[in-house]
């Protein structure tokens, strides 16, 4: 098992926490898409929206997760708009990349009120921006994982598992 790891869904799916995790058990480097881009622009996502705007934003991550696409045994989390620029979405499907997919109310419970994420906003605009991204993380990924019912540790396992059944398979 030599290649990454990328893990995709909406905010609060757990795609960093989920992330560190499946890295230590493989022994991988894992990065956080947004705080490598708060790193190198020395600036958090917020101040970076509210300076600079959404879509220099997207630039910068479509530009930082090319740059990762070639680092062999990385987990990356990315952010939870990075399935809005196409070119992203061609990348990712290249990849084993996992959608982390939780039912809305769930979702929303987690990042209700949260003020480090610029685009939480109320109820239905949260909502709409869900079901407008269903498409595109499914459209992006791999493989889907559900996310409901089951815990942290629960939902790593099966991704590690996916990557063995993966590597068995492509062994023949
Ligand atoms: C965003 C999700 C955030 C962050 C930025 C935009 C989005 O990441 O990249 O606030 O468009 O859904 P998380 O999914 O880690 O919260």
């Amino acid at each position: 098992m030599e290649s990454s790891i990328y893990l995709i869904g909406f905010m609060g799916s757990g795609k960093s926490t989920i992330g560190q995790d499946v890295a230590k058990i493989l022994d991988y480097q894992w990065v956080d898409l947004d705080h490598y881009i708060e790193e190198n622009e020395k600036a958090s996502i917020k101040v970076l929206f509210e300076q600079y705007g959404e879509d220099y934003f997207r630039t910068l991550e479509a530009k930082t997760l090319k740059s990762l696409i070639t680092e062999k045994k990385w987990v990356v989390s990315t952010g939870g708009g990075v399935i809005v620029r196409p070119e992203n979405i061609e990348l990712l499907k290249s990849q084993n990349t996992f959608y982390l997919k939780w039912d809305f109310d769930t979702l929303y419970k987690r990042i209700a009120g949260d003020r480090a994420r610029p685009l939480v906003k109320s109820y239905e605009q949260l909502q709409e921006l869900y079901f407008a991204r269903e498409k595109l993380y499914e459209r992006s990924c791999s493989s889907m994982i559900e996310g409901e019912g089951k815990s942290i540790q629960e939902i790593s396992e099966e991704i590690i598992h996916r990557m063995e059944k993966r590597d068995e398979n492509s062994s023949y």
